[in-house]
């Protein structure tokens, strides 16, 4: 972050997760994305800070949107101070998109819905976890405001 603008963070969801309500609704839940990302949109506002969502099937497009917002943009306001991801599916396949996060040099929070380590073994491996900040599963909807109230206090100090 810079004195000259305000903190901005960018929420990244992996594959399926744009069936989130409708999607095994009760392993997932039954708020949609938009719900949770109307949550975190007051909760930006109310400390002044900038989140810019985006959610693809594709891991492509998720890469290039890091690449553009962590590295490439020239813009001020598109450049982002964080990331937190729930790579969804991505998370035990993703080398590359793991890579892309590490190539920005940003600190992400990894957010899972449910808990993956109490479900089936090729879940309890991730790409990410090792590089996260922190790493929040298993408590719903709440993990994503929960990682945007950390890294809020976080940036803070
Ligand atoms: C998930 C867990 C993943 O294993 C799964 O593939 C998802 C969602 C979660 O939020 O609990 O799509 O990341």
């Amino acid at each position: 972050m810079t004195a000259t603008r305000p903190l901005h963070i960018l929420v990244l969801n992996g594959a399926n997760l744009n069936l989130l309500g409708k999607r095994e609704p009760e392993i997932y839940g039954y708020q949609t994305l938009y719900d949770i990302e109307q949550d975190l949109t007051n909760i930006a506002k109310k400390h002044s800070t900038n989140i810019t969502f985006y959610q693809s099937n594709s891991e492509s497009a998720l890469i290039d949107k890091i690449h553009h917002h962590g590295l490439l943009t020239g813009i001020d306001e598109e450049k982002i101070d964080a990331v937190i991801i729930n790579p969804a599916g991505f998370t035990h396949t993703s080398v590359v998109l793991r890579d892309a996060l590490l190539a920005i040099n940003k600190p992400f929070v990894e957010v899972h819905l449910s808990n993956v380590h109490s479900r089936e073994p090729f879940r309890h491996h991730s790409y990410f976890s090792d590089k996260a900040e922190a790493v929040i599963c298993g408590l719903g909807a709440m993990g994503y405001t929960s990682a945007l109230n950390y890294l809020l206090q976080k940036f803070a100090k």
